[in-house]
């Protein structure tokens, strides 16, 4: 079912720092951060040549790596990204197997534009999962 890695999401509590450490240290080509209201994070995609890097910083009083921080102050990952073909197939496979999918159960667009899900960390082996339409 789960095709590439999309990304690694790590979240961080200042993104300025984060991109000089993954630009300026470790050479990597980063793009222009981008507020996401909706989304409630800044997001900064690191490119490398198999797949992404999403820096995450939080944006506004409710955003949902708030907690996350909270519990992690150095930042750390917050969840992977594997893509796969039909996302609503997909959901509704995990959801027969009695996996959890996050929120309502139904598609959002995501902060690439393209429809996202995410699933239980505990049905996952401790890991938040995000399901991206391929
Ligand atoms: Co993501």
């Amino acid at each position: 079912m789960i095709g590439k890695l999309n990304h690694v999401a790590i979240a961080v509590r200042d993104i300025k720092k984060a991109v000089g450490i993954y630009r300026d240290i470790l050479g990597a080509t980063v793009s222009a951060a981008v507020p996401q209201p909706e989304h409630g994070v800044t997001t900064v995609f690191v490119a490398l040549p198999n797949t992404k890097i999403e820096l995450l910083e939080p944006l506004g009083a409710d955003s949902p790596i708030t907690k996350f921080l909270d519990r992690n102050p150095d930042g750390g990952i917050h969840h992977v990204c594997y893509e796969v073909n039909d996302i609503r197939a997909a959901s509704d496979a995990l959801k027969s197997t009695g996996a959890r999918v996050l929120g309502d159960g139904e598609p959002k667009t995501g902060a690439h534009g393209k429809p996202v899900l995410f699933l239980h960390p505990k049905d996952f082996c401790g890991t938040l999962v995000e399901l991206e339409q391929a």
